[in-house]
């Protein structure tokens, strides 16, 4: 090694050793005689003293140190002086007086700073992602991530599951996304698709007796970049034989709290985590990954809006829609300007409007609000008893606001959630030391696609369908419940999985109800069909978004910030500068001609 000890390590009790250190110069400060530098390496950050007097040439070498040079240093630690000690620094008790130095490698200067924790263009950030992952946050980030991958293979390994790789090279496996496609040299016209998730893999892997299998596995959908998604990322898959959906979650409860315990033990969880159906969930939060850490729960006022004069109310209603709402505690002093951001977020989500209703002041009974004091466009078409009964169905006092949207179901629901997470934030109603864990379950099996007019599966073909709902597959899918569990936590979906389906006829049915036809059936999945009538036994499993984990535990709000090498918002990885055109040569190896640019 070129150096003895780490930076970060140092402390009083290393006062008169020898030590060798090599790291990066993170300040240089020159006192016209002493040189100052931070150096820094990834255990922290030591100061390290140049003195002319004792050591010319070595303060000559170091006049000509910059930030981000790297260099070594020889010298003795020593107690800092009185009154210079930094409590702020771990090592802010010590400091090491040099004797020899030499700069191994300069650096040009960076195009942000290292040393200090500033809002830098996110592009540039990327484009020198190495630089980038030298400044604190980012090391903490990569640490961080990997305490916990590491924490979930030790317990993972403990409770007897096996860890296998899987190939990247495959078919296409259906995930609900765009596949991306690797073109075939040695086929010419064929082509690989990179998984969108190892799911038929690790079910193959439970046919082969594998029993409890995990991987740290990376996958690979083709859709649009979002705060909480990457094209490509990270799962914890794993999958388990003869188990029923408690196996799974009281598993991801266990993983879940210790891990909890392990990396962020400042951080509370509520136990038992609670559990919701899909149709709860949509009907009390709007979504089906509910930030819980907060009330402001959503309240049907669809009967009440139907009694009214108010013509937005009645013609949302008489075209088969809702009317819902939530209440903002407090907020009935809200101003116009306010109230007219509130209006155009939820337009911005493809709402009419939003309708406000604010409850006079705080203090007394809302039984005795008056029509005067409540302001809203809808109040001269409402009776003050129906505009009470809207009150007390979401629960408001006097001083409060009701924001009310009217529409089309689904519509109200998304916009009523944002709404909602919008209100939390504004409000500061979530409680920042706790990771609000629950799971969603008895999601329908089926989605009705109305553009493409058929059946779409709601989480992925494999998942079984309950036992009892069987015979609707035939007469009324849309009723059937899918085994399929979600695991959200504090507004993020960040698991899901089910119970498999593991005969070759449920599947094909299935499949059939899917709209492919036999022919595609075989040619897509015919290996799954084949594999099921080889003894295939009952089995079942979850995968976990990585990436959003760790973001939570790192208390990051983008999966970027826990990525080494993320892509940008528009898919590119701005440090190779990948996609990038490929030579006519390549192409012609791979059997593909480019369309002439239009
Ligand atoms: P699913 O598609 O629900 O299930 O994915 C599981 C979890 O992966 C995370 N995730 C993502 N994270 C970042 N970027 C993305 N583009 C992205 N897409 C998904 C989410 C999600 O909950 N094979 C099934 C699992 C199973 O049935 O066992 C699957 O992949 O946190």
């Amino acid at each position: 090694m070129l150096k003895s000890h780490s930076c970060g390590e140092l402390s009083k009790k290393d006062v008169g050793a020898e030590v060798t250190l090599a790291g990066w110069v993170d300040r240089r400060r020159d006192h016209g005689g002493l040189i100052f530098i931070d150096l820094r390496d990834r255990e922290g950050i030591v100061q390290v003293v140049f003195n002319p007097e004792t050591s010319p040439s070595c303060h000559k070498i170091a006049s000509q140190m910059r930030s981000e040079y790297v260099i070594r240093v020889g010298g003795e630690v020593a107690l800092r002086p009185e009154g210079t000690v930094n409590p702020k620094l771990p090592t802010g008790e010590i400091e090491v007086i040099a004797r020899n130095t030499d700069i191994l490698n300069p650096s040009k200067t960076p195009p942000f700073y290292i040393n200090e924790e500033i809002e830098v263009e996110e592009n540039l950030r990327l484009k020198y992602r190495y630089l980038d992952l030298r400044r604190a946050r980012m090391k903490e980030n990569l640490l961080l991530r990997h305490r916990a991958v590491k924490f979930i293979r030790d317990f993972l390994d403990a409770k007897g599951f096996i860890e296998v790789e899987t190939p990247i090279l495959i078919k296409s496996t259906p995930e609900g996304a765009r596949d991306y496609l690797v073109p075939s040299r040695v086929h010419p016209g064929k082509f690989y698709a990179l998984p969108q998730s190892p799911q038929q893999l690790k079910q193959l892997l439970m046919i082969a007796g594998v029993e409890k299998y995990f991987q740290i596995a990376k996958c690979f959908r083709d859709e649009d970049t979002r705060a909480d998604r990457q094209p490509e990322f990270t799962q914890l898959d794993l999958e388990m034989s003869f188990v029923q959906e408690e196996d799974i979650l009281s598993l991801m409860e266990e993983l879940f709290t210790a891990l909890v315990a392990a990396i962020k033990p400042e951080m509370r969880v509520t136990k038992p985590f609670p559990r919701l159906t899909y149709a709860e969930a949509m009907e009390r939060y709007g979504t089906d990954k509910p930030d819980l850490r907060f009330g402001l729960e959503l309240g049907d006022l669809t009967d009440i809006a139907a009694q009214s004069e108010f013509s937005i109310f009645r013609s949302a209603i008489a075209e088969g829609g809702k009317v819902k709402g939530i209440c903002a505690p407090g907020c009935g002093g809200y101003s116009r300007r306010q109230l007219d951001e509130l209006n155009k977020l939820v337009q911005s989500l493809g709402a009419g409007g939003l309708v406000t209703m604010s409850l006079g002041t705080a203090g007394g009974n809302l039984n005795d609000l008056t029509i005067k004091e409540v302001k809203s466009v809808a109040a001269r078409f409402l009776t003050i008893d129906q505009i009470k009964q809207m009150g007390q169905r979401l629960g408001a006092k006097r001083g409060d606001l009701l924001l009310i949207v009217a529409g089309n179901p689904g519509l109200v629901d998304m916009t009523l959630s944002e709404l909602r997470q919008e209100m939390g934030r504004r409000l500061k109603l979530a409680d920042p030391n706790l990771f609000a864990f629950a799971f969603v379950e008895d999601f329908p099996l089926l989605r009705w696609d109305e553009e493409a007019k058929r059946w779409d599966s709601e989480h992925h073909p494999f998942t079984a369908p309950r036992d009892e709902d069987v015979p609707l597959l035939d007469s009324a899918p849309e009723k059937v419940l899918g085994r399929h569990y979600d695991v959200v936590c504090n507004g993020y979906e960040i698991g899901g999985g089910s119970i498999r389906i593991y005969t070759s006829e449920l599947q094909r049915k299935v499949f059939r109800l899917l709209g492919y036809s036999d022919e595609e059936i075989d040619s897509r999945f015919g290996h799954m069909l084949e594999a099921f009538q080889y003894g295939a036994p009952p089995h079942g499993g979850i995968a976990l978004g990585l990436d959003r984990i760790v973001m939570l535990l790192a208390g990051e709000e983008n999966i970027r910030e826990v990525i080494a090498f993320p892509k940008n918002q528009s898919a590119a990885d701005l440090t190779f500068d990948a996609p990038s055109p490929v030579s006519q040569e390549q192409l012609a190896e791979l059997h593909l001609r480019l369309r002439e640019e239009r």
